[in-house]
């Protein structure tokens, strides 16, 4: 039986997948404001921007403005989505060091997100994955609706598996498997991972959960249990993606943080420092965030609203 991993690495994704589907355009300040904050917490790495078609995602069209600006802090990666080979044209030249090319294991939720086949998202990967490997860059690839499909309902865990498959023959150096939906519950979780770990690796093995249905940290746990020490969340439980009718929140980084540290689980990322950057987050899209830990921290007074 594996045992808990006593350190875990938290992908901080507030700012791409937290704000992209935020209604209102946020100002290009506050999104550096947002990140300057969640720079305080020392994240591993932070999930940036996203150099996707400014029609697909209004939000984050000021992707080459915002990457340039952020004071990057030693020891934290940070990285940006990438669709396509204009993509990372616009990433290379914003000075981009690490990317995620993102599919999914569906394919009425990949035309719908990307206009295009499971199999022409991989072709059109190919020369972006090139380039990102002959640069050094870090590459991600995401599978998303891997636990279930907004408009097909149930994925097969072979399915995830035969996207994997693709991904990691096109050099990904990492997977992140997601519950874009928020409909997985934790037995999912305990019958697809180890079918990725046996392909990948455990520790090339990130999960991405969204909090739709209230079943992210019990998912987290499963997956604990079995091993898994890469998670992304979002700080203050923002996020969803436009093209997936139904995705709530993020994982909220706080519930995360709370539950690692109270199992005694090292992530090296200061709590309260999250907490402050939800909080002015908050004050951004003026409406209180959904995340647990903050709200008790707010109704706890434990914080200052920068
Ligand atoms: P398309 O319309 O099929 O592509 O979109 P196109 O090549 O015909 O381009 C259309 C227009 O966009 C053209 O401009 C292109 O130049 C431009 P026009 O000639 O009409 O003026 N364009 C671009 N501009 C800037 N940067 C680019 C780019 N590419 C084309 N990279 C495309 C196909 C993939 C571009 C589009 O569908 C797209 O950008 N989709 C992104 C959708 C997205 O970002 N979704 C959210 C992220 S995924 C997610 O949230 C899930 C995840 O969190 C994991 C999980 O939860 O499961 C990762
Ligand atoms: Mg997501």
């Amino acid at each position: 039986m594996t045992t808990i991993p006593r350190q875990v690495r938290v992908v901080e994704v507030g700012p791409r997948d937290g704000l992209q589907n935020e209604k209102t355009i946020i100002p290009t300040a506050a999104k550096l404001r947002f990140i300057e904050l969640l720079n305080t917490a020392g994240f591993p790495e932070i999930e940036v921007t996203s150099f996707v078609s400014p029609k697909a995602i209004p939000q984050l069209a000021d992707a080459a403005e915002v990457f340039p600006a952020v004071a990057q802090q030693p020891g934290t990666r940070y990285s940006v989505l990438v669709p396509n080979e204009r993509g990372m044209a616009r990433a290379v030249a914003a000075g981009v060091a690490a990317i995620a090319v993102f599919t999914a294991a569906s394919e009425s939720f990949t035309r719908a997100n990307i206009n295009m086949t499971i199999a022409e998202s991989i072709a059109a990967f190919r020369p972006v994955v090139a380039t990102a490997r002959a640069a050094g860059m870090h590459v991600r690839g995401y599978i998303s609706t891997a636990f279930g499909c907004p408009y097909e309902g149930a994925v097969a865990p072979a399915q995830v598996v035969r996207v994997a498959a693709e991904l990691l023959a096109l050099g990904v150096d990492e997977l992140s498997i997601g519950d874009t939906i928020g409909v997985a519950t934790p037995n999912q979780v305990t019958d697809l991972v180890p079918l990725l770990a046996e392909q990948a690796g455990l520790d090339r093995l990130a999960l991405h959960f969204h909090d739709t249905r209230g079943t992210a940290l019990a998912n987290v746990l499963a997956a604990l249990h079995l091993g898994v020490s890469t998670f992304d969340s979002a700080a203050g439980g923002v996020g969803g993606c436009p093209y997936a009718p139904g995705a709530a929140g993020n994982l909220a980084t706080e519930d995360l943080l709370y539950m690692l540290h109270g199992m005694g689980i090292q992530t090296g990322i200061d709590l309260a420092a999250v907490v402050r950057a939800s909080s002015y987050l908050a004050t951004i899209v003026q409406r209180p965030l959904t995340s647990k830990y903050l709200q008790a921290a707010i109704s706890a007074r434990q914080t200052d609203i920068p």
